[in-house]
């Protein structure tokens, strides 16, 4: 169930059997010459979906502008500042929060995202700590490509070129997802280059084209559905031990 597609009455009696929720998680920003500038939002929130559709958990709104201050030499990146980030996902946690939802699970689709979540949730959990109460709340973050079976899976399909930016295995699953928004693109070099960067202006001086050791000119829509299942199994299997309910007994309702 989608958090945005359901009524109040709804929410009201899926917190009666489950206080848990999915927050995708990541960035719009440049992922090279045939990816998709969504590409790090639209893989937490096609995952988190169809697992929400399958389970019965319910999937919040997609918290889809991260920390991209080093793509903005791109254009149609954006950004948050890392501070702005902090205090927007504090106040989406406690809105939450304040309806009874105790677990909230944060699927992540960017790796510059990481440690920016990982200081919310300290800001978040100082509040109860320096009160000298106990939180009631768990936060969680994951990373959809470290779900179990995921990278096993996108070595076996891309043995050469995953690469760590504008990878063909996120530009794979937003293919089967969005297969009008395809884009055939020569990729020159075949592999990009990979390295280390600082701000936008050192990024595109070291990554031309926006890729990071990839050639996503690989990726395709079967792919993309295979890496999909793969993700969303191991997902519902992990939210039922994080919730501490059945999607069986959602399924009852
Ligand atoms: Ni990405």
């Amino acid at each position: 169930m989608l958090l945005h597609h359901a009524a109040w009455p709804e929410v009201d009696a899926y917190l009666k059997q489950c206080k848990g929720i999915i927050i995708p998680i990541g960035s719009t920003e440049q992922h090279g010459p045939n990816g998709l500038i969504g590409t790090d939002a639209l893989c937490p929130e096609i995952i988190a979906t169809e697992a929400g559709d399958e389970s019965g958990f319910l999937v919040g709104p997609t918290f889809n502008v991260g920390i991209a201050q080093h793509h903005l030499g791109f254009a149609g990146s954006m950004t948050l500042r890392p501070s702005t980030m902090i205090a927007a996902l504090n106040d989406w946690i406690e809105s939450l929060t304040r309806h009874g939802f105790d677990r909230i699970y944060f699927l992540n689709g960017h790796g510059g995202n990481i440690a920016t979540i990982g200081a919310a949730f300290a800001e978040y959990y100082a509040s109860y700590s320096l009160d000298a109460a106990a939180c009631p709340v768990q936060l969680k973050q994951r990373n959809w490509w470290e779900l179990p079976g995921v990278m096993d899976l996108s070595r076996e399909l891309f043995p050469v070129g995953e690469g760590m930016h504008a990878t063909a295995s996120e530009v794979s699953v937003t293919y089967y997802a969005y297969p009008g928004a395809i884009k055939s693109v020569e990729m020159s070099p075949k592999i990009a280059p990979v390295g280390s960067f600082t701000d936008a202006a050192d990024y595109r001086r070291t990554f031309p084209d926006g890729r990071i050791g990839s050639d996503p000119s690989q990726a395709t829509p079967e792919k993309g559905q295979r890496l999909v299942d793969t993700a969303k199994r191991a997902l519902i299997s992990e939210l039922t031990g994080f919730f501490g309910t059945k999607p069986s007994a959602l399924a009852a309702e």
